[in-house]
């Protein structure tokens, strides 16, 4: 006899809410697509007698988390669908355990009116991952001349950002920023001085010297962020950061924020795991990513702001680009690498396992911090929120193999890594929409 009281229940895990602090074992009920009722080991045998098998999901030994976040993806779609679509994005985001992405408006046209936001959530119907789309802050993403940011608020555009480029304009990114205040929304910054990394294509330091290859200096990004902080500090608006890699960067946005500035920021896996060292080896075109792979130096100044708090948020900068042109040398492949099936893995491996951060921090930064900054409605898990959620095998030892990707491109640096943790299963709205 099936439970009618709950459609589905999943047992034994240990559930971690990061806003609650809860981290015990617990079963997890839900019904109608909503987290119904949490209850603590034990307590619920009883009620289990009444569940058909395939009602229950065994956790044991596993994570029951909110369904993970991913603020800053690539869906490439309008425009180059060979190299991801919105609904291969998701399936992929699905197998990576994130039930929610924001997707970046650089596609072909420029995700900058309604009616390209209006497509883009349209394709997202029935996906497998929720998508929010990101508008641009000004036409064509150009720089010199706003979009009508009302409209694409109007539509459900979560935020603003002209990723890919820096607002190199101060009048706009200030009017920007006070559009966007209106509305409460933050303008997503990519923080890189278009000046500066003119022509570069790896970090400018002793590796780019002795590879003889065009650097972008750091201090683009430490003149980017300080700009943006002082028009963050005018306007009172909210700043986001994106994929911060300098330890400049970190410690200007470690001091806005202890005055009280509104700056939030995101670091990416591959910047917490690579180094600009790596490019010189087998000049691996994956490796090619702006802003750039920077030194160690920077990179440990990064993993400070993360430890610290500084650093809110984990997000992959899923980047798809086709072999066509990412085969090629290494100056002349587009910037990007995918990310989506890889973040969780990494972060266990090289910032959980290394002590940098707990499970609960990193959950933290992947579910509660993301859904606040854009005002989204995930990233928790309670009774009574619809049952997005992501059981992670924090164990489970793999190894990242192309023919596992799901995602349309396969331009990644890790093909070979040895990983440990990897989403075992996740739920959207009750939904399974991966299972391993
Ligand atoms: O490496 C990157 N790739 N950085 C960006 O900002 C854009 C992205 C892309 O769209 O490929």
């Amino acid at each position: 006899m099936a439970s009618k009281k709950y459609d589905l229940a999943i047992t034994g895990g240990r559930v971690i809410d990061p806003e609650l602090g809860f981290g015990r074992i617990a079963d997890v009920f839900i019904k109608d697509g909503r987290v119904a009722r949490i209850s603590s080991e034990g307590k619920s045998a009883k009620l289990l007698q009444n569940f058909d098998k395939d009602q229950i999901i065994d956790a044991t030994g596993k994570l029951v988390v909110p369904g993970l976040i991913d603020i800053h993806v690539h869906l490439r779609e309008p425009g180059r669908e060979d190299e991801e679509t919105v609904f291969s994005g998701c399936r992929a985001a699905a197998a990576g355990g994130f039930t929610s992405v924001c997707c970046m408006p650089n596609t072909n046209p420029v995700i900058d009116n309604q009616e390209t936001v209006k497509f883009v959530q349209d394709r997202a119907g029935d996906a497998d991952a929720r998508v929010y789309v990101v508008g641009a802050i000004t036409k064509r993403s150009e720089g010199t001349e706003l979009s009508e940011i009302g409209d694409l608020v109007k539509v459900g555009a979560v935020a603003i950002s002209d990723d890919g480029r820096y607002l190199q304009n101060p009048q706009i990114m200030r009017r920007a920023l006070e559009y966007a205040g209106m509305f409460d929304i933050p303008v997503m910054q990519h923080a890189e001085d278009s000046f500066l990394v003119a022509g570069a294509v790896m970090n400018e330091s002793y590796q780019s010297a002795r590879l003889g290859m065009a650097g972008a200096p750091p201090v683009a990004e430490e003149i980017a962020v300080q700009r943006d902080i002082a028009l963050c500090r005018v306007t009172g608006s909210r700043l986001h950061i994106q994929h911060v890699t300098t330890r400049a960067a970190v410690d200007a946005i470690r001091k806005a924020k202890a005055e009280g500035v509104r700056v939030t920021c995101e670091v990416t896996p591959h910047h917490l795991v690579l180094t600009d060292e790596e490019i010189g080896k087998e000049f691996n075109t994956s490796l090619r990513c702006n802003p750039p792979l920077r030194s160690r130096e920077d990179q440990e100044g990064v993993l400070e702001g993360l430890v610290d708090g500084t650093i809110d948020c984990i997000a992959s900068d899923h980047a798809p680009h086709s072999m066509e042109e990412k085969d090629c040398e290494f100056d002349l492949a587009p910037p990007g690498m995918i990310g989506l099936e890889t973040t969780l893995g990494l972060i266990k491996t090289h910032v959980i396992d290394k002590g940098y951060l707990s499970w609960a921090d990193v959950i933290r930064k992947m579910t509660v911090n993301p859904a606040k900054i854009l005002n989204l409605p995930g990233g928790r898990l309670q009774e009574g929120v619809a049952a997005d959620i992501t059981i992670i095998d924090p164990d489970k030892k793999w190894t990242v193999r192309e023919k596992d990707i799901r995602s349309l491109s396969k331009n990644t640096p890790f093909i070979g890594w040895k990983l440990t943790g990897r989403a075992h299963m996740t739920l959207l709205g009750g939904k399974e929409v991966f299972r391993r």
